[in-house]
Order: C-alpha cells, then structure tokens, then sequence
C-alpha cells in the first residue's frame, strides 16, 4: 500500500555512471574540518508501506553511496522509541546497532534521534494509563538505557524534538510536556547526560529557518536552560524546506543568536522539495532553484562559527519521505533514484570544497 514516490530525477542532473559512481571526490573529502556532512540513514517509518525491501539493511549500492559521501549518520526512524522500545519491557536494539556499527566501519559519527517527540510514540505508551510518577520513570529508563547503550558513539543527540509549535506555545501533543509539564525538558537533557557525557545535546525543530515566535521561544528556552546549568549544547534547524515558500534567507542571523549565547548549531534534517509538473520530472529551471535553496542553508551554517553538523534528510529520491507525504511535490535529495547526482549535489560539494580552501 502508500503512495509510490516519484520516480524523478533519474533522468535529470548530470549524466548517470550508475549507482554513484560519478566522477569527483566525494562530499567528506571536500568539507572542511570543523564541519560533519551527514545523512539520514533510511530505514522504518514511510519505507515500511513501499515496495522495496529496507534501504540502509538491503540496498548494497545505497551502502555504498553513504558510506563513500558522508561522516555522519543519523537513524532516520532506527532510534524512534516506536522502533527502539516497541513493548514496555521489550527494547530492540538491532537496527540501531547496525547503523553505530557501519558508521565505526567507516569512520563516521552519529547523530541519534530522538528522545522526547510528540511522534512515533509506541501505542503502549501512547495509549497506557501512567501516573505521572510512572511516566516520570519511564522516560528516565528510556533515556538512561538508550543514550547508556551507546555512550561514546554517538556525536549528537536530538533529546527534544519539536516541543514548541509554529506560535512558540509548548506543543500539547507531546505526551511528556502535557502530562508532566515543560520541566520535563530540562530533565530529559539532564538525564542524558549522565548517560553520555560526551554527547552534545540538542534541540531540534522544523519551521525554525525565519524568525518569529517558534525562534523566540527556543531561544528563551535556550537561555533558561544555559542559566539553571542544564547541560544544553545545541540548537538545530531541521530544514524541510519547500519551493513554495522561498529560500531561507534569514536562516544565518537565527543560527547566530544560538552560537550567540555559546552553542553548537547544526543543520539536521534538509531536503528542498518541489511541486512536480506533470510527468514528475522536475525543470532544469526547478533543479538549479532547488540548488539554491541547498546552498543558501549551506552557506548560513558556514558562516556561524559553531555550526558543526550538516546533514541531508537522506540523498536519494527513491527514498524521501517527501513524496509520501506530500503526494503532488518530491525530488527534494540531492541524488535521483539511481544516485545520479543532481545540481544541488554539485553546487553544495563545490561549496563545501570552497570554505575548506578558504580555511573554514
Ligand atoms: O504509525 C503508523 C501505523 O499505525 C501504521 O500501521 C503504519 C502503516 O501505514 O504507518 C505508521 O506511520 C508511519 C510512521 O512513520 C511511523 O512508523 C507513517 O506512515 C510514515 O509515513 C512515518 O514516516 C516517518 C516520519 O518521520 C514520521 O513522522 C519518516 O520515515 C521519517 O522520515 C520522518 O522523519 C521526520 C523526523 O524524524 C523529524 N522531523 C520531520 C521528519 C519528516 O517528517
């Protein structure tokens, strides 16, 4: 069942040499040395109702593509407490421990996501009857067994994901700040920490790429935390951005507020998708726009200090979420179904390639 994804850009961008295999160094060789290029590692959540086997675990040249390109990876559904805890006492540690593995293999870090969302909660926790005190204690469980388990792999952690919605009000669906009220974040990160020392703990957030009340909150948020001494480390913008709405111009001065006040910052979760014209190959005008937008959030997160982590939501069509989602738009990776790389993949290695000369 589910919605097939457009099958788009094979036929698009520079011309195909197969599974990747396109000339030029690769994105990692080229960023410069402050900086991690990463992906999402695809696997679970949409892929689940598509017709091909999971990515990350069965496609070889998907594998090899993400390990030639990229030094961060980030488990795009493989550490989601649906998918991590699935019964209460029941954790399933296998898919995660297959990407930490492939990511020591080749030399890259990890970016685990995600701690506290209102989403992708499994029904035992979404439905159960919990005192808050339970509740309280499961979340710390979870917390301790899962950053524990991985203590010194994994780069970054996502610890709140999406708290606020778009008018800076905490979000009420998110089961831990409604039952247990907003101190629970504070919590969440402490509890990580003591986990994973090492760890930079973040804040993460779509729609967080303008200015405006969502901005607001985070940072007063960021500056509460920083004053009671929890350990806070970061702030990242997602960056699910869409043609429609215009390049994210202003992205550089909302990084800076949070480098500001002595953060890391990161870009988490980019992808650039476009409403298809019929036939859903994208104009040659759309792939160089789309190329744009790529680099508008390129050059914002190098042009703030801290701003350590790069990261794609994902690098080939076949697999976006985007389509899925949002069945009349898709093409938002940087690479067509067959890993043929697009402008956007062009323009952001040439990119990286001039700030690492440069002495970024
Ligand atoms: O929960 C239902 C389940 O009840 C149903 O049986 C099943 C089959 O239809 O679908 C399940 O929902 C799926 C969900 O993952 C949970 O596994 C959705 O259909 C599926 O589309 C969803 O996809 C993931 C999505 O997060 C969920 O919000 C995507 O794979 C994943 O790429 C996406 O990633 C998020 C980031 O984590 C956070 N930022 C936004 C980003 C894009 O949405």
């Amino acid at each position: 069942m589910g919605v097939q994804p457009a099958r788009a850009a094979s036929t698009t961008g520079t011309p195909a040499a197969g599974h990747g295999g396109h000339a030029g160094a690769p994105l990692r060789r080229v960023t410069p040395r402050d900086l991690r290029i990463g992906t999402a590692v695809a696997g679970g959540g949409h892929h689940l109702e598509q017709d091909y086997p999971d990515p990350f675990t069965y496609d070889k040249p998907y594998r090899r593509v993400l390990a030639r390109e990229f030094d961060s990876a980030s488990p795009e559904n493989q550490m989601k407490w649906e998918f991590i805890h699935p019964e209460r006492n029941r954790y399933n540690f296998g898919p995660a421990d297959a990407i930490v593995r492939f990511a020591r293999q080749h030399g890259q870090v990890v970016r685990g996501h995600t701690l506290l969302w209102h989403s992708q909660n499994p029904a035992w926790l979404a439905e159960g009857q919990f005192s808050k005190a339970e509740l309280r204690a499961i979340l710390k469980q979870h917390i301790v067994t899962v950053v524990g388990r991985y203590r010194g792999q994994i780069h970054q952690w996502d610890v709140a994901n999406e708290i606020f919605n778009e008018n800076g009000e905490y979000r009420q669906e998110n089961i831990w700040i409604r039952e247990l009220g907003p101190g629970i974040v504070a919590d969440a990160f402490r509890w990580a920490h003591q986990a994973d020392p090492r760890a930079q703990l973040f804040l993460n957030d779509y729609g967080v790429e303008w200015p405006g009340a969502k901005v607001d909150a985070y940072e007063a948020l960021a500056r509460q935390l920083l004053a009671d001494r929890v350990p806070l480390h970061g702030f990242a913008s997602q960056a699910h951005l869409s043609m429609r709405y215009g390049a994210p111009d202003q992205l550089r001065s909302v990084l800076q507020r949070f480098d500001d006040l002595g953060l890391h910052t990161a870009i988490t979760e980019l992808d650039v998708r476009m409403d298809l014209p019929e036939g859903g190959v994208p104009t040659a005008e759309q792939l160089t726009t789309q190329a744009q937008y790529y680099k508008t959030v390129l050059d914002a997160c190098l042009a703030v200090d801290d701003c350590n982590s790069f990261t794609l939501w994902g690098f080939t069509d076949k697999y976006s979420w985007v389509p899925v989602f949002f069945p009349t738009e898709g093409a938002a990776t940087v690479m067509g179904d067959d890993f043929t790389p697009k402008p956007a993949y062009h323009t952001v290695r040439q990119t990286l390639a001039e700030a690492r000369r440069n002495g970024r």
